[in-house]
């Protein structure tokens, strides 16, 4: 008796934990019941941004990066402490799109109060930055993430791969993470558009490990652009990182990286191993490229979410 009593526990347990499992996952048409215009408001808001500026898609594809890559889409990078990732060397004057994700956050509230978090607004600004960089749709972007509280700008050094990396650590790195090979290929293409300071720049193209030379990496005719867009004192100027389409999310990056036109170390890495090598080809196909990005996009948007009952909505996507 007692023995049958225990079996109908189990088999309640599980069908308990498998109900709460398929309630953790993340969907498309979140919040079709709860804001059923939440993605539009989103949107608009981030159509209206990137009216008045084509770079804005490249700050919020980025953020959703930084984001999604330290303690997963959370929000944890919007908060603010004394001590937040905002604040870490990869973040710090650099990330950008802060105040179109408030005017999102903002237009969502007024419509919809404590119903859609920041980290789905955070992962539906990147969609909507794809579409209008790309000129694609993108159909059936998952929402449903919930906020976390912490942040905490070491992490941002532990979790987010640095510009002069080798392969074997950004495939480290991207492991981490749940993603491969290809994604981090593939995901390395947002480079084709958004600029970089050129502080990171200047030793690889004046100094390269101590040598007074560029990377000999570096086609030597992209050297001398990369040198008069960055004399040796200004390591504060900005440039673009695709010199041809810098606000177009397309395959020019490949192009550029498979002949030594990449920015970073990191960029010509994917040409130190076999099989990443072979991608920078493939996807120099934009038929190729664009669904396979959004693909990886979709994979990363996937990263140690919180769902369910897990974190918060916040209201304001500063405070925890
Ligand atoms: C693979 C390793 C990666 C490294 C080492 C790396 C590093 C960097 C660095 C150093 C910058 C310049 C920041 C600045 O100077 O302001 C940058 C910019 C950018 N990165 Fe990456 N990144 C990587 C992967 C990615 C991924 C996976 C994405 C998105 C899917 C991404 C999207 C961007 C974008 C869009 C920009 C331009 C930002 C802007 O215009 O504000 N990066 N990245």
């Amino acid at each position: 008796m007692a023995d049958s009593r225990m079996r109908v526990l189990a088999v309640l347990c599980l069908v308990i934990s498998c109900l709460s499992v398929t309630e953790a996952q993340l969907r498309a048409n979140y919040y079709q019941q709860s804001c059923p215009r939440a993605e539009s408001i989103i949107k608009q808001t981030i159509r209206n941004a990137y009216n008045s500026d084509k770079t804005i898609p490249a700050g919020l594809i980025r953020m959703f990066f930084h984001d999604c890559f330290v303690r997963g889409c959370d929000a944890s990078v919007l908060l603010d402490n004394s001590d937040s990732e905002k604040l870490g060397a990869p973040n710090a004057n650099s990330l950008r799109g802060f105040n179109v994700l408030d005017a999102a956050k903002a237009a969502v509230e007024a419509a919809c109060p404590g119903v859609v978090s920041c980290a789905d607004v955070i992962a539906y600004s990147a969609r909507d930055a794809m579409e209008l960089a790309g000129n694609i749709v993108v159909n059936n972007w998952l929402g449903g993430r919930r906020d976390g509280p912490v942040s905490i700008s070491a992490e941002t050094l532990t979790n987010l791969p640095a510009p002069f990396a080798n392969f074997t650590t950004l495939l480290k790195v991207f492991r981490s993470k749940g993603l491969d090979q290809n994604d981090l290929v593939i995901l390395s293409g947002a480079h084709t558009i958004g600029h970089a300071h050129c502080g990171i720049v200047l030793q690889r193209i004046y100094n390269f490990k101590g040598t007074n030379k560029a990377d000999p990496a570096i086609d030597p005719s992209y050297v001398q652009t990369l040198r008069n867009l960055c004399p040796q004192t200004a390591p504060g100027n900005i440039i673009n990182m695709d010199q041809l389409t810098p606000t177009v999310l397309d395959v020019n990056y490949f192009r550029d990286v498979n002949r030594g036109r990449g920015l970073f170390e990191s960029d010509n890495a994917l040409r130190t191993s076999p099989i990443a090598n072979a991608l920078v080809k493939i996807y120099q196909v934009p038929q190729v490229f664009s669904p396979s990005f959004v693909n990886s996009m979709r994979k990363m948007g996937n990263i140690g979410v919180l769902t369910g009952n897990q974190g918060k909505i916040r209201r304001v996507c500063n405070v925890a």
